[in-house]
């Protein structure tokens, strides 16, 4: 292949402006989750398992082979889901000490923005932590705009403004296809968007965050479950949702609660050594074709007794779904006085008992299927008892 001609595209930081809040009706909108970034080992085959388990389409990459020699990053897209997986090449590169204490891991819940300069200018007045100031970035395709913020541990928020950008998603990156074969084509699991991203935080600091997403963010407390909401025989945690005001952003947040035995939130806060994203949940709107798709293609997910599917009529009431077929693939119910839901969780995704996915599929219900938590933890603790760390 002939060698193409590439120009690495810095960053350039833009003045830091205070007054920049003021030029915008609400410098905190968010329009939705922009992407999720996860850090790597290995963010080759880290993008191919994605790609190959949950049907992300390869869209974007970065790497030496375009003149960046310290890092590789793919971009995979499935309806309004961008992932980008990154990954060091070098000792050197700062990513590389990130993933030996961290294993491999979500480092950026990034929000789509109507103006990064105003969100940044307003939420480090009201006091956030800054990861990057606001910088830009250009090429003959437009512009990309983005800052961060910390929240808990060393994961940021980016706030992210693509300026009507033309090109390959970010200046900077080449079309997949450019250096890798096309993957063939392939079936659709059907995953639309990010519904929810969920934060372990270490025993007593929930309310630390919770404030931190009310005074920051201007998130509200949208649902409270306690540890007496969320307990089995052996362990305990507490829980809060935090949702912006579109209610388009939804973060709950775990803490581990006393109890007999070590709970999995302990069990994450050990292995991720510190605070981070456990799982982040995926909506469909037909979650037997999803699940059917994803177990054919090799996702783990945790199984319920089949006695629990003795009291889903009871509990959940008629639902439009065939409940043989739900039963079938260990697909989760709940109803509120809005509507139902149905939901499943993967095993961990990666070596560590870390990072985890959700699927769900909402009928109404603006929940988190509180109704399936006892359920679900018991199963969480039967995998944590053959890891040996319950
Ligand atoms: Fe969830």
């Amino acid at each position: 292949m002939k060698k193409k001609e590439h120009k690495v595209i810095p960053g350039e930081a833009l003045p830091f402006d205070p007054e920049a809040a003021k030029r915008v009706d609400d410098p905190l909108a968010i329009d939705a989750v922009a992407y999720v970034e996860i850090f790597a080992a290995n963010a080759k085959q880290t993008a191919y398992f994605y790609t190959r388990a949950f049907g992300f389409r390869p869209l974007a990459y970065r790497g030496p082979e375009t003149g960046y020699r310290n890092a590789a990053t793919y971009v995979l897209e499935q309806n309004d889901i961008t992932l980008v997986i990154s990954g060091p090449l070098t000792l050197s590169h700062w990513m590389a000490p990130y993933v030996m204490i961290h294993g491999d891991t979500v480092k950026d819940v990034a929000f789509r923005v109507p103006d990064v300069e105003a969100f940044y200018a307003e939420t480090m007045m009201r006091g956030a932590r800054s990861a990057e100031s606001p910088t830009i970035w250009r090429d003959e395709s437009g512009f990309v705009k983005r800052a961060a913020i910390y929240t808990y541990g060393e994961t940021v928020h980016s706030a992210v403004e693509r300026g009507e950008y033309k090109g390959c998603y970010w200046p900077g990156f080449v079309p997949y296809e450019d250096y890798f074969e096309s993957i063939p084509s392939q079936t659709e699991p059907g995953l639309m968007n990010v519904d929810h991203v969920v934060g372990n935080v270490e025993e007593g600091q929930m309310e630390h965050w919770v404030k931190f997403y009310e005074d920051v963010l201007g998130f509200k407390e949208m649902i409270h479950f306690t540890d007496e909401d969320i307990s089995t025989e052996y362990s305990a945690l507490m829980s809060k949702v935090m949702t912006n005001g579109t209610s388009k952003i939804k973060l709950p947040i775990n803490e581990p609660a006393e109890a007999k035995r070590k709970s999995q939130i302990e069990e994450y806060l050990e292995f991720h050594q510190g605070p981070g994203v456990q799982h982040i949940a995926l909506r469909t709107d037909n979650i037997i074709h999803t699940v059917k798709d994803l177990r054919r293609r090799g996702v783990n997910f945790l199984r319920v007794p089949k006695a629990y599917y003795d009291e889903v009529p009871a509990r959940v009431g008629s639902i439009k779904e065939d409940l043989a077929a739900i039963a079938g693939l260990g697909i989760l119910a709940d109803r509120d006085d809005d509507g139902y839901l149905l939901q499943i969780f993967t095993k961990p995704v990666h070596d560590r008992p870390t990072l985890f996915f959700e699927i769900i599929q909402r009928e109404g219900s603006q929940g988190f299927g509180a109704g399936n938590f006892k359920a679900l933890f018991e199963a969480l603790e039967r995998e944590q008892d053959l890891r040996g760390n319950l």
